[in-house]
């Protein structure tokens, strides 16, 4: 018998701070996060959730443990602690592509002056090719892409790639924020495997079933 593996989830945006009281964030609710963790949880993984600042209530279940972050920064700090103890990640989290190149210099509230306001941003750093370059051959990682859906499975083929990840799910820009997803799971072996729109729990019961067969054909 094949014991349960151990799940590191995240979920959620990441709130980049402009100063004191404004910051960039974006729609993400974390509710596939959360509905991962807690079919993980169900079928007797231990499961980390790493949730971001959304109203979403976290998951109580003995099995499930919450860590929360708030900017891109925060993530990749437990990222680098908590990756090496788990043998799966899924990275469902929305994290910020830039974020204010200085905003130590803003952290009072910008007084509101006349005239423009020019922020400037920089590059996060892609925190799930971080955590696959220092993954070990026994542990597997899975991203989430957004996209256009005219585009959508292409752009989500490159990411697979350049992020050199085991899996990357694709899915429509209007899954954020909703209830239901429709997406296609895309292997590193090239199979591809499209669901019919679902309630997200019951997606992430069938996701977490595909990436325990990848784990256990290691
Ligand atoms: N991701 C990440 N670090 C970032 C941006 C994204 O780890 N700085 C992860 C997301 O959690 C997701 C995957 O990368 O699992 C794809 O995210 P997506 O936003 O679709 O793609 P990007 O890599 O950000 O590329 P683009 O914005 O050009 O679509």
């Amino acid at each position: 018998m094949t014991s349960k593996p151990s799940i590191l989830i995240t979920a959620g945006p990441t709130h980049e701070p402009v100063d004191a009281v404004r910051y960039i964030a974006n729609r993400s609710s974390g509710r596939m996060g959360i509905a991962l963790a807690e079919a993980a949880a169900s079928r007797g993984s231990s499961v980390t959730l790493l949730l971001g600042p959304t109203p979403s209530a976290p998951p109580h279940h003995s099995q499930i443990r919450v860590r929360r972050f708030r900017t891109t920064a925060d993530l990749q700090g437990l990222l680098a602690d908590l990756w090496p103890e788990h043998s799966i990640l899924i990275m469902a989290a929305a994290v910020a592509d830039y974020r204010p190149s200085k905003p130590a210099d803003h952290m009072e509230k910008r007084p509101r002056q006349q005239g423009r306001w020019t922020l400037e941003l920089e590059a996060t750093p892609d925190l799930l090719a971080e955590a696959a370059a220092a993954s070990r051959p026994d542990q597997v990682t899975v991203g989430f892409a957004l996209g256009p859906p005219d585009r959508l499975l292409d752009t989500a083929r490159d990411k697979l790639r350049a992020k050199h990840i085991d899996a990357i799910v694709a899915n429509g820009l209007r899954t954020m924020g909703d209830d239901r997803i429709q997406a296609t799971l895309i292997l590193r072996d090239g199979r591809e495997i499209s669901r019919p729109e679902c309630p997200k729990r019951e997606f992430a019961d069938w996701l977490l079933e595909q990436v325990e067969l990848l784990r256990v054909g290691r």
